[in-house]
């Protein structure tokens, strides 16, 4: 065979080939089955890229001076007669349609108007409020009536039926962080409405639990009462339903001359007071205070975090891109990307609330985190 029909032979059997691959990839196609092998040559490791394709949160900052208007705007428009939910939800715009903040979790700002209780309700969700504004924020949860304010975080633990709403004659603001998007994902969010005492249906649940019964029972750290029931609901959370800002406060306070953590500055973890686990198997959250100028060196872990701004001005680096913030802003920081935040400010504290997924990638196996040094090189943090 000379050259030149060798050389034809050569493009006739790749032509031949591209034109079975088409085919190829049709019955593929038309029987929902993908290919594992690389498609694109050009493409360094393209069949691990095809896998890793999808859906990734990315990171982004919600504004409280935009949620703001829109809360009181949706108070004048909805009523509870329209609809008992009235929430503004963050919607990651790279996860949207799905209503997600990040992968894991759901975040949503409410405003109640005065006097005003949503009918009871529960789920097999996971939730957590945090009071933003007003002082009478209310959540009814398996019979013990929980008042809050700023900063105050309240569980509604999965399957606890529980009323939310405001006891005050003010409006008032909180923020809710779910595990609906990691509870859908899995298949297991559900919805039950239509509470019941003596066989009958009733919008709002009777205490059966002092209003204080959280705080004096698991308040006091290191001590626990040996006379109380410590399994609560389903026993899988913290029994301690309200955990009181002030103290969460007064604590960072007391670590303010400590050097702290260079990734985190000075930070706590809420736990669960009967275990030491955390609060719930899905989030954990933590308060976290940058003393003023403080920057935390940059770490990148793969759980997924929503950051609500609570006091002072500061600013949150992800993957190069600034965000900066102030109170009630939240900040989403998804796994997988260098972050470190900064306080602004040389005279005022900056706080945080953090929610991470951790526990759930903790659980899962699949937890990493490590950090940059100073002089660049990286470790390992957990
Ligand atoms: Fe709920």
């Amino acid at each position: 065979m000379t050259t030149s029909t060798k050389d034809s032979a050569t493009k006739e059997s790749a032509s031949n080939r591209d034109t079975r691959l088409a085919a190829l990839y049709d019955r593929l196609s038309s029987h929902d089955l993908a290919p594992y092998w690389a498609v694109q040559s050009d493409a360094d490791h393209d069949e691990d890229g095809q896998v890793l394709k999808g859906s990734k949160a990315v990171p982004y900052l919600w504004k409280y001076s935009h949620i703001q208007p829109i809360l009181h705007e949706a108070a004048e428009l909805i009523s509870m007669e329209d609809s008992e939910r009235r929430s503004v939800v963050l919607v990651n715009p790279a996860l949207a349609p799905v209503r997600a903040t990040v992968s894991s979790l759901y975040t949503a700002y409410r405003l109640n108007d005065p006097r005003e209780i949503m009918p009871a309700h529960r789920h097999s969700i996971n939730a957590v409020r945090i009071g933003l504004t007003g002082d009478r924020n209310f959540t009814g949860i398996e019979g013990e009536d929980i008042t809050f304010g700023p900063g105050d975080l309240v569980l509604t633990p999965a399957d606890a039926w529980h009323n939310h709403g405001n006891h005050g004659d003010d409006f008032a603001v909180n923020v809710s962080i779910l595990d609906l998007p990691l509870s859908e994902f899995l298949n297991a969010a559900a919805f039950e409405h239509d509470y019941t005492e003596d066989n009958a249906v009733k919008a709002e649940q009777s205490a059966r639990y002092d209003a204080d019964y959280s705080h004096r029972t698991y308040g006091t750290g290191g001590l626990r009462p040996r006379f109380v029931d410590h399994k609560r609901g389903t026993g899988l959370h913290s029994p301690m339903y309200v955990y009181r800002w002030d103290e969460t406060r007064s604590l960072l306070e007391k670590f303010r001359d400590h050097d702290g953590s260079p990734w985190e500055g000075i930070s706590l973890e809420y736990r669960d007071p009967a275990t030491g686990q955390t609060p719930f198997r899905t989030m954990t959250f933590f308060g976290q205070m940058l003393r003023p100028g403080e920057k935390t060196l940059p770490q990148k872990q793969n759980a997924s975090l929503v950051c609500i701004a609570f006091e002072g001005a500061g600013a949150t680096i992800v993957d190069g891109q600034t965000f900066d913030w102030q109170p009630f802003d939240a900040i989403a920081v998804p796994g997988g990307t260098w972050f470190h935040h900064e306080n602004k400010s040389d005279k005022e504290d900056a706080i945080l609330f953090v929610a991470s997924d951790e526990p759930t990638l903790k659980a899962l196996g699949f937890h990493r985190r490590q950090g940059r040094k100073e002089d660049g090189s990286i470790v390992m943090l957990d």
